[in-house]
């Protein structure tokens, strides 16, 4: 499987077409719009997300309900694109509207535009937008319902927003997700929910912004996903690349990554056990990978964002033409948007999860890969 999305931020829509699902999946435009909608929460977003009303189109790939095995074509319309036509034309009008020549730290404006060869960063800025974000979360959407037809379940949840740390003790349990998107911070623990939307507002107050931290739980993930035998087969590798790439994410790891770099060997391997449910590990510090396959533990990724770059009163830069010290314009900003970013990840690690379930597999059709799939899980109970 694999998809590509195309479409700039105030251009006239995101498109995003993946390939290679089977055919007979059942897929519904309200199904993604929830994922989309899903992508729009969190306490602490600009004034983007109102306008942001994202209606899916299928273009092609579904007939009736279901997936027909041929390219799944999915699009957003830019609700907003009536405001942008002066600044976005496709034909060439001969000027160039509100040109921004002056690159924001913290973003591709700088290195894109000496990429490009272009000084109106404009041309950058659009496409390196976390709008794109969007194209990925349809994409994950579908690979989403591919692995709930399999019993794989997916959630996020957020562990921190600048200094504080808000999930405690607390962890995820299968279906508590609806759970944590009803808590404004998309977090397990309410009692820090309070302290943290004032951390937010005292951010926004002071023309400032925020990062934090999230974690990514898949459930009912099979062992023997992803392969130990080349760099570029490794589930681990392959998730991290998913998530990494995500705008703004900094850092990403697998399940106790920075504890377990703290304690001793002994301490830090989940024990082997073997009982009337088949093969059990009574600790998961590995967060569901080992050697690169996935090992029937649930699988748990952590990532962490950096602060949203964009500031109003702007940081200090130099105009690309001018070469004068310059602050840049003040582009509309979420002060925050790790509880979205949360959702993004889920996206990414569920289109990683359906390529490797795929890979395994294989299948033309979704009944065929779920017989398949009945018989390597009752392999697998009694190896
Ligand atoms: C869901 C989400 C929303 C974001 N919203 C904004 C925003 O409103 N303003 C902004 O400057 N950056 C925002 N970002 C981050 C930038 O897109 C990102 O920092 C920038 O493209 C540079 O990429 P890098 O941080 O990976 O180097 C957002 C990222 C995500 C994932």
């Amino acid at each position: 499987m694999r998809y590509l999305t195309a479409g700039e931020s105030h251009g006239k829509a995101v498109v995003t077409i993946v390939e290679g699902l089977p055919s007979q999946l059942p897929l519904a435009v309200n199904r993604l719009e929830q994922e989309l909608a899903r992508r729009r929460l969190g306490y602490g977003r600009g004034g983007r997300m109102s306008i942001e009303a994202d209606r899916v189109e299928i273009l092609s790939g579904v007939r009736q309900g279901r997936t027909l095995g041929s390219p799944l074509c999915m699009a957003v319309e830019n609700l907003d694109r009536h405001n942008w036509l002066e600044v976005m034309p496709v034909e060439d009008t001969g000027t160039l509207v509100a040109p921004l020549t002056v690159p924001r730290p913290g973003h591709a404006d700088l290195a894109g535009s000496v990429k490009y060869g272009t000084k109106d960063i404009r041309d950058i800025l659009e496409r390196a937008s976390a709008r794109e974000t969007l194209g990925r979360v349809l994409a994950g959407a579908a690979a989403r319902v591919l692995l709930e037809e399999m019993g794989i379940e997916i959630l996020s949840h957020v562990t921190g927003i600048g200094e504080l740390d808000v999930s405690g003790e607390s962890v995820p349990a299968p279906g508590s997700g609806p759970g944590i998107d009803e808590s404004p911070l998309r977090c397990l623990n309410s009692s820090m929910e309070r302290e943290t939307m004032a951390l937010i507002d005292a951010a926004k107050e002071a023309g400032d912004s925020l990062g934090g931290r999230f974690q990514v739980v898949a459930f009912g993930v099979p062992p023997g996903l992803g392969s130990h035998v080349h760099w570029d087969r490794r589930a681990d590798g392959l998730l991290a690349q998913a998530v990494m790439s995500i705008p703004a994410i900094k850092s990403v790891s697998l399940g106790k990554a920075e504890e377990v770099s703290r304690e001793r060997g002994s301490q830090a391997q989940d024990p082997i056990a073997y009982g009337s449910q088949g093969w059990m590990r009574p600790t998961n510090n590995a967060g569901g990978v080992e050697g690169g396959i996935t090992n029937g533990q649930p699988l748990v990724m952590n990532g962490a964002m950096k602060p949203i770059p964009t500031i109003p009163a702007g940081l200090p830069s130099v105009d690309l033409v001018t070469k004068e010290e310059k602050r840049p314009a003040a582009e509309r900003a979420d002060t925050c948007a790790v509880p979205a970013a949360a959702v993004v990840a889920e996206s990414a690690v569920a289109w990683v999860l359906a390529v490797l379930l795929m890979e395994k597999l294989g299948g033309d059709t979704l009944p065929e890969m779920k017989s398949r799939y009945q018989d390597y899980l009752a392999y697998w109970k009694d190896f």
